[in-house]
């Protein structure tokens, strides 16, 4: 008798125990999630075979770039990059890199525009532009809302720029991806009008943005989709939106046209799709506790060492990739620009920027 008593008090304990942690687990938790199903499997074939290319880069600027995530070229050929110590960085063509402004913050994308300004995003302000005599802000919020999360830019011909807000909720990725309901926008900035407006929102984690060679079309990519999207800015398509490429093997981040402008090179970041995450993404008391106790997310293999950037065609085709399977040399690499004879890649995990030479990556 005692035994079936003791017994039956443990069981009760132990539920109620489970229940309280269970009730303190939701209300710690920063998130409220939504079950994320991806739908297809992947395989590491055909364009996406492992390589490990991209471990034969050039180290650019050792030990003097912190981890720069974007690059861009102005019409002399200088490179330049954006370090999360807050600085605008840029390599002359001798090699030698010189701190060009310090512009504060954790910036991440950049361009060139033709006036021959460096238009920086600015987490938690908005859009920089920034040249040898001041740094300006552009953009910063929209109708009063301010721009969380700005991370991607291109410039048009004709002035406008267009860029990305990752989230209008979170600041940090992972708990964007952990709550999977889709926060992003594309913004447009009009010169003229000094006015920033919204050409989609909607996008789970709107990141890289690219604009076609003839304009009439923006690629803009949005990382825990796996996919990028093709919004028509010209001709008989204005204002529709497509898939130009889905079920990517990790998640897309910056995306460049490629110097023959037709196809593009696309970044994908870290290791966010596996079979244990995939597994994680679809529950949501699982995503609580990783939300609650992000350290967890590393112990499954979350940004795990390793970096790829894919080659896509105009139609959305996988032409090639280049990878660092586990991130020996490179990991977490966030963009990849052609210039030259030179693919240059950007990192969230390195102190320099990667250079690959032509005979590395054009077969
Ligand atoms: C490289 O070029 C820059 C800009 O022209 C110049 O300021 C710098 O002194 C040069 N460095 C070397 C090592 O030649």
């Amino acid at each position: 008798m005692d035994l079936v008593i003791n017994r039956f008090t443990v069981a009760i304990l132990v539920v109620g125990c489970l229940v309280a942690w269970f009730l303190q687990l939701i209300a710690l938790s920063p998130i409220s999630p939504n079950p994320l199903i991806l739908k297809h499997s992947y395989t590491r074939e055909g364009p996406y075979a492992k390589n490990n290319v991209l471990q034969a880069v050039e180290k650019l600027g050792e030990g003097m770039l912190d981890r720069p995530e974007d690059t861009a070229v102005d019409s002399q050929g200088l490179i330049y990059t954006a370090t999360r110590d807050g600085w605008i960085k840029r390599m002359h063509s001798n090699g030698s890199w010189e701190d060009w402004k310090m512009v504060g913050g954790a910036p991440l994308g950049l361009t060139v525009s033709t006036s021959g300004d460096v238009l920086v995003c600015m987490p938690n302000q908005g859009l920089l532009k920034v040249n040898d005599d001041r740094i300006f802000l552009l953009a910063s919020e929209i109708d009063g809302v301010p721009i969380r999360f700005a991370n991607t830019v291109v410039e048009a011909s004709d002035g406008s720029v267009y860029f990305s807000d990752s989230s209008t909720k979170y600041g940090k990725f992972f708990l964007d991806l952990l709550e999977a309901k889709p926060y992003g926008r594309l913004l447009k900035y009009d010169p003229i009008t000094k006015k920033t407006t919204v050409l989609l929102d909607g996008l789970g984690f709107a990141n890289g943005v690219a604009l076609s060679s003839k304009e009439d079309y923006i690629i803009i990519c949005e990382t825990w989709k796996f996919r990028c999207l093709k919004h028509w800015i010209k001709g008989e398509k204005l204002g529709s939106t497509e898939i130009f490429i889905e079920n990517l093997p990790g998640g897309p981040d910056n995306i460049n046209i490629a110097a023959d402008g037709r196809s593009y090179w696309i970044a994908l970041v870290g290791r966010i799709r596996s079979r244990t995450l995939e597994f994680v993404y679809r529950y949501g008391i699982l995503k609580h506790i990783f939300a609650t106790y992000p350290n967890l997310l590393e112990w499954i293999g979350f940004q795990k060492r390793q970096a790829m950037v894919v080659k896509v065609g105009e139609h959305g085709q996988p032409i090639t990739s280049l990878d660092d399977s586990n991130g020996k040399v490179m990991s977490l690499v966030t963009s990849a620009m052609e210039v030259g004879d030179y693919l240059y890649l950007g990192s969230l995990h390195a102190n320099f920027l990667g250079r690959l030479s032509a005979d590395k990556f054009r077969v």
